[in-house]
């Protein structure tokens, strides 16, 4: 009979944190990542499409020249949660992030519900931006005089979601999606050192092109930009319209769209068997690129409807529009590219994350062994890796970027939810447990996560809610399937 229930002891957690989560393994991930590489891969995988493309929409939609409020108000929900990635990753250093957290306090079923969530939430996560990287390649491409056939550069499929249904748009492939998660996972197999040396090189690169704007764009800063038709007294929280529309409801709303912004801090915990000092560099990992971050978002909301009338900003290159309306247009290639390179590292992170959660999971019992191999030579996931990104690559060249975006967040904010819980179920249960980082006011903080997440989750359509619940069903019928009988911990 199996046992739901299962959790992991102590014990086992120190022996895989220890032999790297191998035993059985002949071959071990490389330990070679430094805080410094942990910060990178937060920053790499936190700032994309969330800041270069969802601002626009949340200030045009949502919440106005407040979007600044709305960023702050999704950093707080953030460093919650973060808070409590940072102490079990610090105490609990093996890979499998969230998973392996709900694994050690929650129990395996819980913990498989979690593992396969967390598939939306990278795989698709990778998948979401690898068509915002398609759309500004096609801009960026098209603006030094060249148009890529427009039928192989977009989804073949369209969601309408008044009518519930599907309809063709009369394209063939997004090429340029399916290649980069191709070109990613292929850098990703050869080693996780190198991934995360170009990752380093993109996430400057990425700093660089939001420090240009925010130094160009600063000086034209000018509050009558914050008057528009729906705010004619030019106030800083437009007055409400509606549900969401404006006022704090607007804020609110406009915080779970940026919300998809913050995504990316808690990958970092993913690599913590390839971290050369856990226990120490997660926690800096972790909530210094989601300190980094904030900073940089809120400065950015600021800036940007400070210098275009916010009403304008509802398009897909926003940050383009206010480098044009900053008098600085001849930024706007330069700048474009940077973004181009932004989104590379997402992917790279999203999709660096995924296979160490499936290979953990496989280590477990609860996925097929071959999950778990690591290459020989790479010493990387391989398997894991190769498959998601074949799966990964499959999605991009077919989906509409909306519908996986949604998604990508409700599974993140569902995880949340539960290492929130987590956190504090470990504390009750296991309090003499040696935690290299505490949470602080851990009964604030952790409740305080679960109930923001939930709460950010109700800001989402009920459509998506139902794809979650479709996608936990596949789930659960797998587990009972496979999972449940080949379970190592629950059959020990
Ligand atoms: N935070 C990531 C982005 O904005 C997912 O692209």
């Amino acid at each position: 009979m199996a046992n739901f229930w299962a959790r992991k002891s102590t014990a086992e957690l120190a022996n895989e944190a220890a032999c790297g989560g191998g035993d059985g393994d002949v071959h071990l991930p490389h330990r070679s990542l430094s805080a410094l590489n942990l910060v990178g891969l937060g920053v790499g995988g936190i700032i994309g499409a969330g800041i270069f493309v969802l601002t626009g929409h949340a200030a045009a939609a949502n919440a106005g020249p407040a979007v600044t409020l709305s960023f702050l108000l999704g950093a707080v929900s953030c460093a919650f949660a973060g808070l409590c990635y940072a102490e079990l990753s610090s105490t609990i250093p093996i890979s499998g992030s969230a998973y392996s957290y709900a694994y050690a306090t929650l129990g395996e079923l819980v913990a498989w519900i979690i593992g396969w969530d967390l598939i939306l939430e990278y795989a698709l996560g990778a998948v979401t931006v690898a068509i915002g990287w398609s759309g500004y390649v096609v801009s960026f491409v098209r603006d030094l005089g060249l148009a890529l056939p427009e039928r192989f550069v977009s989804s073949p499929l369209a969601f309408d979601a008044a009518r519930h249904g599907w309809s063709s748009t009369g394209a063939v492939l997004n090429v340029p999606a399916m290649l980069v998660i191709v070109l990613m996972t292929a850098l990703l197999v050869i080693g996780i050192r190198e991934s995360a040396r170009f990752n380093g090189l993109i996430v400057v690169v990425k700093l660089i092109v939001i420090a240009l704007f925010i130094v160009c764009a600063a000086p034209a800063f000018n509050a009558a930009n914050w008057v528009t038709p729906s705010n004619p007294d030019g106030a800083f929280i437009p007055p409400n319209a509606g549900v969401g529309m404006f006022g704090w409801s607007g804020v609110l709303r406009g915080a779970a769209v940026v919300f998809f912004a913050y995504i990316g801090f808690d990958a970092v915990a993913a690599a913590a068997q390839e971290a050369k000092v856990p226990m120490r560099d997660m926690p800096i990992g972790i909530l210094g690129s989601l300190a980094i971050c904030t900073v940089l978002y809120i400065a950015v909301g600021l800036i940007l409807t400070g210098i275009v009338p916010f009403d304008r900003l509802n398009v897909p290159d926003p940050i383009a529009v206010g480098i044009d309306a900053a008098g600085v247009g001849w930024l706007s290639p330069l700048i474009k590219l940077g973004i181009v390179f932004g989104l590379t590292s997402v992917i790279l992170v999203m999709l660096l994350a995924q296979p160490r959660i499936l290979r953990a999971m496989a280590h477990d019992g609860l996925l097929p062994p071959a999950a778990a191999r690591i290459h020989p030579r790479f010493r990387t996931p391989y398997v894991a890796t190769i498959a998601t990104g074949i799966v990964a690559a499959v999605l991009a060249g077919l989906l509409p970027i909306g519908l996986v975006g949604e998604l990508v967040s409700i599974g993140t904010l569902f995880a949340f939810t539960v290492v929130s819980i987590g956190t504090l179920a470990l504390r009750i249960t296991e309090p003499e447990m040696v935690r290299p980082f505490r949470a602080p006011a851990i009964w604030i903080v952790a409740p305080g996560g679960a109930i923001v997440s939930v709460f950010l989750m109700f800001g989402l359509p009920a459509d998506t809610w139902i794809r979650l619940g479709i996608w936990l069903a596949i789930g659960l019928a797998i587990y009972f399937c496979y999972g449940a009988r080949h379970s190592r911990i629950a059959n020990r």
